[in-house]
């Protein structure tokens, strides 16, 4: 931890120091999993990681429009076709109405395929009186509650790369294969959201669409053209394991740079963007797309130095920031960035993140959010950047396309005692399909103002 790097290389960041690091027991083995990823073969491309860098170019200026969303943290158990196939279908259905009634390109990125690791806040937790290591994720060891089941296990991060790999397989068969077509908006809506509100209200914005379709074809224009028939679709995970990220950074043998090529996007928590940390290091020398988490302990002075650090050309479509101040902070934080981030003329990205600090424990017990606090803070973002005169540019949500009972509110009014339901995260609470459906609705007013 004492020598300085100051070139640049997939390993410098070992000479920082890395927070949030499983403590592997056995070195030897952990060893021997890094160097058989470094074998395997990529998980994306470089070619696809400049498209979104592209996309997300766009933008910066208003000309697109972000979502990036998926569960909080994805398990192995779950990676099933159903449970991929109902996300992808909720992430399109909303990438449609954004497009559709806001009037703007979505960049659909999926925090999926890859999002296996989580920082925590303390490394123990105690359960039934016992002490156990924290869970960090299924990359590193079980949610079961026991010490032996805690202990992290390198060869997870294997069995990470390969469910990844499964996972991107089914995405891009979905997204090239005819699934996504814009022919087939209504086979999006699932059943259980049919008869609700907002799956009408979905309805008749698919029928509008088809409508259109069909003029085309009727007055002889070919609607068989890959900007209908496929989606373009990315993934995205914070880069919390450094050691598994180094195994799948690879050099573009086109260009010579190197990309982080286990996923098309890559974040940074909140937590671990330490000016001098490994984190940085790391994803310094890597030319994906980065998002950044900011929450309300930031040092402004802070992020304009990691800003210099990570996107020194200013280069739009590097950086996204993320924010997450909540409903009752964003007013006291957001405007202020802004204007730092203005004065220095950098090129970023804005995201809401309404999520992760509008988190509260219901009576019940389970760790929640409210549908309507988390309108309210997407709100605020919104009217915050109108007056500022900059540009919202994406949100960041965690969602899943299944019937949960996780965040309370919503044309439903889920409330308190319904949660018990089916609450099934293993870490912060989502979105159901008929809720993301609303905020894609919601949100497609403000886009299009
Ligand atoms: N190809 C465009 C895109 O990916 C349009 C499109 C095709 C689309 N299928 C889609 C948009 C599904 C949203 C959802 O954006
Ligand atoms: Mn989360």
């Amino acid at each position: 931890m004492t020598q300085k790097t100051v070139t640049w290389n997939k390993s410098s960041w070992q000479n920082y120091t890395a927070l949030q690091q499983p403590k592997w027991p056995d070195q030897e083995k952990f060893n021997q999993v890094i160097e058989s990823i470094s074998a395997l073969p990529p998980l994306v491309f470089a070619g696809e990681i400049r498209e979104l860098k592209k996309l997300l170019a766009k933008a910066v200026n208003g000309d697109a429009f972000l979502l990036q969303g998926g569960d909080c943290s994805e398990e192995f158990a779950n990676c099933t076709a159903p449970n991929i196939r109902e996300t992808l279908k909720v992430l399109l259905q909303m990438a449609v109405i954004l497009t559709y009634a806001g009037g703007k390109p979505v960049v659909k990125v999926g925090r999926i395929a890859g999002q296996y690791a989580k920082p925590r806040s303390s490394d123990t937790e105690v359960v039934d009186g016992v002490e156990i290591p924290s869970y960090r994720g299924d990359m590193a060891n079980s949610i079961e509650p026991a010490e032996e089941a805690r202990i992290p296990d390198p060869e997870r991060m294997l069995k990470g790369y390969y469910l990844s790999a499964s996972t991107l397989n089914l995405l891009r068969a979905f997204t090239r294969g005819g699934f996504a077509a814009l022919h087939r908006v209504h086979a999006w809506n699932q059943e259980f959201v049919k008869q609700s509100p907002m799956g009408r209200s979905y309805e008749r914005l698919a029928n509008q669409l088809s409508q259109a379709l069909d003029f085309m074809e009727t007055i002889g224009i070919s609607t068989d053209i890959p900007q209908l028939k496929q989606a373009q679709f990315f993934t995205s995970h914070e880069a919390l394991f450094l050691g598994y990220e180094e195994a799948l950074t690879r050099q573009d043998s086109t260009t010579g740079d190197w990309y982080d090529c286990s996923a098309h996007m890559l974040w940074i928590g909140d937590r671990t963007r330490q000016i001098d940390g490994a984190h940085i290091e790391f994803l310094r020398g890597v030319l994906n797309p980065l998002g950044m988490k900011i929450g309300p302990k930031h040092d402004i002075d802070d992020i304009l130095a990691i800003i210099e650090k990570l996107n020194p050309e200013n280069e739009p479509g590097r950086i996204s920031l993320i924010t997450r101040f909540g409903a009752k902070g964003i007013e006291q934080y957001l405007p202020q960035l802004i204007r730092a981030m203005k004065k220095e003329g950098h090129h970023v990205v804005w995201t809401c993140d309404p999520m992760h600090a509008n988190t509260f424990t219901a009576t019940s017990g389970h760790k929640t959010r409210n549908f309507d606090d988390i309108l309210a803070e997407l709100r605020c973002f919104f009217e915050i950047h109108w007056s500022e005169g900059t540009v919202p540019g994406g949100v960041h949500f965690e969602l899943t396309g299944n019937n949960v009972t996780e965040c309370v509110g919503g044309a439903r009014q889920l409330v308190d005692d319904q949660l018990s339901e089916k609450y099934l995260t293993t870490c912060d609470p989502r979105l159901n399909a008929e809720q993301s459906l609303e905020m894609a609705f919601q949100i497609s007013e403000m886009i299009r103002r």
